[in-house]
């Protein structure tokens, strides 16, 4: 198994370029099964959610070609086998999105279903509430989500909760359903906006994505389109963040600052200076930072795929910071990595109390999920000594050569097996 060895200590200084959004070229993969047509995409990560669900279209008969790393071409023209096994499902939960594109393009889906994972329960109830008022028939049986429907039916839907890939797959189904659909407490994230934008291309006939009210009236077909997908958010703001806690300064090229307003201000309160531009975004930080209290929500709130990566900030930070998760119930497992190099940190609940130190102390660690695996690098950079981090893969499946980034920004760390 492959570990990251982190020498820290040293400022971050240079340039590097933003990926792709895995959460945005996830979805934009499986539109490819509402069409017969070829969808082609440019700015597709190389990540290991990326490889998963390629392998998933491709075992249910959707041909694939990548023309250099970054782009591909899609055609389900041939497909013939709409079922996403329990094996891929389990390794990559947004395998869910198949349900909704294949359902509505090919009258029928057996997904598995995703099962709780590291940081949640996380269940799917909304996707399927919201494909049942469309008139799906849904039988749930040996784990599995076996849908059919010959045609769904554009409707009114109220989400319970706000969900972002349920959005997703609401949004992909009711392009292909009859008559209108409403879907109301919809998710606001750019990543769905960026999906619309690649359906619309598509023909699809979408208003509102973007706001918590999208309106999508069915169509007959969807047809071929190119869609380049945005920047990786996520990915950005790890690194602004990383900086922020170890001092330097960073340009990041193709980056979005307008998709990252609630984290950008708590960099700012945290002391970095910050400039940007439609596509750049630059910080500088030369003193430590302070601390930053902060509470997850949805967008366009502070997002809980960067509450990890502060809790490392704060670690080091002067004064003491609130932490409150409110998305998911189990996502402060790099607490207990982030103690073992001397933070102080006491949870309770869905509250995380983080009194900052000068300095965090390297050790052996142990990445848990995605995001936590980024915190543990931030907190690598930023220890004494030399901090060995374990089961990376976690972190290669959201951030694209993320050790080559870092070494050219003047980082000490190095990937062994
Ligand atoms: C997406 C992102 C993930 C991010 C999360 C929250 C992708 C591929 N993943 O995940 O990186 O952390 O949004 O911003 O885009 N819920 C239900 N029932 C449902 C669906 C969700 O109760 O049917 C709950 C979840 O358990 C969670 C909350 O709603 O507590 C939000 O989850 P959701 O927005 O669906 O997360 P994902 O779309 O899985």
């Amino acid at each position: 198994m492959q570990k990251l060895v982190i020498h820290g200590g040293k400022p971050l200084c240079g340039e590097i370029s933003i990926s792709g959004a895995k959460n945005a070229a996830l979805p934009a993969l499986c539109a490819s099964l509402l069409t017969n047509d070829t969808l082609r995409l440019k700015n597709i990560p190389d990540l290991k959610d990326v490889t998963t669900m390629v392998s998933l279209l491709k075992q249910m008969g959707v041909t694939i070609l990548t023309n250099d790393t970054s782009e591909m071409e899609l055609s389900a023209a041939h497909l013939t086998n709409p079922i996403a096994p329990y094996e891929m499902v389990k390794t990559m939960r947004a395998a869910i999105l198949v349900l909704g594109p294949l359902l509505a393009h090919k009258g029928e889906a057996i997904i598995s279903l995703p099962g709780g994972c590291a940081i949640g329960l996380r269940p799917v109830d909304q996707h399927i509430k919201g494909l049942q008022a469309m008139g799906a028939e849904i039988i749930i049986e040996h784990g599995y989500i076996h849908a059919k429907a010959k045609k769904l039916v554009g409707t009114r839907i109220v989400m319970d909760i706000v969900t972002v890939t349920g959005t997703e797959n609401l949004m992909m189904a009711a392009c292909l359903a009859s008559g209108l659909t409403r879907l109301e407490n919809a998710a606001r994230e750019p990543e769905i906006v960026d999906l619309a934008q690649c359906l619309i291309k598509m023909g699809a006939k979408i208003e509102g994505a973007g706001t918590d009210v999208i309106t999508i009236q069915g169509v007959d077909a969807l047809h071929g389109c190119m869609h380049d997908v945005m920047p990786d958010r996520i990915e950005t703001g790890t690194f602004l963040t990383a900086v922020t806690a170890s001092s330097g300064q960073i340009h990041l090229k193709g980056a979005r600052a307008d998709m990252l307003d609630a984290v950008i201000d708590k960099l700012l309160e945290a002391g970095a200076i910050i400039n940007s531009e439609e596509n750049w975004i630059h910080l500088t930080m030369n003193k430590p930072p302070k601390s930053v209290s902060l509470r997850t929500a949805p967008y366009p709130a502070f997002p809980t795929d960067m509450q990890a990566q502060f809790m490392t900030l704060n670690s080091v930070a002067n004064g003491t910071a609130i932490i409150t998760e409110t998305i998911f119930e189990n996502r402060f497992m790099h607490v207990q990595e982030l103690r073992r190099m001397n933070a102080e940190i006491t949870v309770e609940g869905n509250t995380a109390i983080v009194h900052g130190i000068p300095k965090l102390d390297g050790a052996n660690v142990m990445a848990t999920d995605l995001r936590a695996s980024a915190s543990l690098v931030i907190a690598g950079l930023v220890a004494q000594g030399e901090t060995v981090i374990d089961r990376i893969y976690h972190l290669d499946r959201g951030y694209e050569r993320i050790e080559q980034k870092l070494v050219h920004l003047g980082a000490k760390i190095a990937r062994i097996n």
